[in-house]
């Protein structure tokens, strides 16, 4: 509740940004085809490189024939056209320190768009004493750390790197914040999957007493891309709980713009290119139009989305 709070606040600073979140709030309740609201959520692929393998990820099954590092001077085409975002995420399927520019892209928005909340998730692994240094004075919101285990067996069958290491390194980030003062949240990511179903009892104490800021538990992994159905994930109604086509903006390393974040590196979810076309005319296209107006009546028209099982993620 708190946290609400204090988000709406500092939404109130830029009264634009706050009656855009409001327009696009009516819009996606409404499941309205034509969108006047500009998006309020961005997910921004910074690279699409990694580090590691791990055995839920889309990279994992799929053949990606294309590799590459969002260009700075292409992030600062793509943000100039998203001035109202509530939030940026600089993720997208691979490991955000992999881009050297990573810590410069954060200042930028946080100078230039100071209302917006910035965050990423890493895989932990190269999160340096420098790169905490760097993280922590770009005046980053949130870092999600993704664990996925409490035990070195655990996180090797699924991801594959080194546990010690990844512990290490979160809390030394966690020592570097405290002793530094900064604000910036902390979290313990932990994907619920059938391999590590049996430790999520213990992933809030585990996560406390290495000094995390909170957990956050997503209870099932989407299956899309070739990881088994999980027997533990909770299945619920995609028309009722999703919003990607309303509430969130994809766009991958290379501008490609794509409707849902479950659906990136396929040609055939991708509906224009952000540094060739506006964000504005793209998200009113014929085509996103006719997916949005098709979703409303219940009718998907995105194979994939048929297929999606990752309705849970934020649910209790
Ligand atoms: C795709 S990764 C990118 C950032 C970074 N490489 C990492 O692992 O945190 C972002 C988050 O998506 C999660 N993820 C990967 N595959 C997933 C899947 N099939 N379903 C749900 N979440 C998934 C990861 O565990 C991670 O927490
Ligand atoms: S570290 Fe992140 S991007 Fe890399 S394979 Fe794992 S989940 Fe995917």
């Amino acid at each position: 509740m708190l946290r609400k709070i204090q988000r709406f606040i500092r939404l109130s600073y830029h009264p634009l940004v706050l009656s855009n979140c409001l327009h696009n709030y009516f819009e996606n309740k409404n499941r309205r085809t034509i969108l006047r609201a500009k998006p309020i959520h961005l997910i921004l692929e910074v690279t699409n490189r990694c580090n590691l393998n791990c055995i839920q990820c889309l990279r994992h099954n799929q053949k990606i024939n294309r590799y590459g590092d969002l260009e700075y001077t292409n992030f600062i085409k793509i943000i100039r056209q998203f001035k109202y975002i509530k939030s940026l995420n600089l993720n997208g399927f691979g490991e955000p320190l992999l881009n050297k520019n990573l810590f410069k892209m954060i200042r930028y928005v946080r100078k230039n768009l100071p209302y917006t909340f910035v965050s990423i998730f890493t895989n932990g692994m190269l999160l340096t004493e420098e790169n905490c240094i760097k993280l922590l004075d770009s005046g980053l919101q949130r870092i999600s750390i993704s664990f996925d285990a409490l035990s070195k067996e655990i996180y090797r069958s699924i991801r594959g790197g080194d546990f010690d290491m990844l512990v290490n390194n979160s809390k030394q980030l966690i020592r570097l914040k405290k002793n530094g003062g900064y604000d910036t949240q902390i979290l313990f990511d932990f994907n619920q999957m059938d391999e590590n179903y049996f430790q999520r009892d213990n992933v809030e104490r585990f996560a406390n007493n290495l000094g995390f800021d909170g957990v956050n538990i997503i209870r099932g992994v989407n299956s899309l891309w070739g990881y088994q159905p999980q027997k533990h994930s909770t299945k619920i109604n995609v028309f009722e709980h999703c919003g990607e086509p309303w509430n969130y903006t994809q766009i991958a390393y290379n501008g490609d713009w794509v409707l849902c974040c479950w659906q990136p590196l396929k040609n055939q979810f991708c509906y224009g290119n952000v540094l060739d076309t506006s964000i504005k005319k793209l998200i009113n296209s014929n085509q996103a139009k006719k997916i949005r107006k098709n979703f409303a009546q219940q009718n998907i028209l995105i194979k994939n989305c048929k297929k999606c099982n990752y309705y849970v993620y934020g649910l209790k």
